[in-house]
């Protein structure tokens, strides 16, 4: 069912962890399965230094993350705006169709990282949206995510 890539970046996933000083912190649920994903971005020079990720999601959620994260480090900030959860997927030779909406964690938690950047240092970044939710305050309610 699984690619041997998906499997490999779900038995050895790259990045995770947080970066303590990062320049983009972004948070991000999944509409249809509850699940949450944080992305921390290292930014120098309009280029993604570090990049790192935490998950509550499931294999496929941390192998599209694991994947998107080795993805962007090295890129430009545009050229990170490119990586789509489909991009992402192919590179993992696939995915289930049924975990598609998985890989859509990776995709748009880096976004919200980009859009965190991008606010903290009052620029605009072109061709990148406001993320749709801050599920800070869920997060907090739940007492689920201590990162
Ligand atoms: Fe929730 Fe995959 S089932 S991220």
């Amino acid at each position: 069912m699984y690619s041997e890539k998906v499997m490999d970046h779900f038995m050895n996933p790259r990045n995770v962890g947080e970066i303590e000083d990062a320049s983009g912190v972004g948070t991000v649920g999944n509409a249809r399965c509850g699940d949450i994903m944080k992305v921390y971005l290292k930014i120098e020079d309009n280029i993604i230094k570090d990049a790192k990720f935490k998950t509550f999601g499931c294999g496929a959620a941390v192998a599209t993350s694991s994947m998107a994260t080795e993805l962007v480090i090295g890129k430009t900030i545009e050229e990170a705006l490119k990586i789509s959860n489909k991009s992402v997927a192919e590179a993992l030779d696939g995915l289930p169709p049924v975990k598609m909406h998985c890989s859509l964690l990776a995709e748009e938690s880096l976004h919200a990282a980009l859009w965190d950047y991008a606010k903290k240092n009052n620029i605009k970044i072109e061709g990148l949206e406001e993320p749709k939710e801050d599920i800070h305050e869920h997060e907090e309610e739940a007492g689920c995510c201590n990162a």
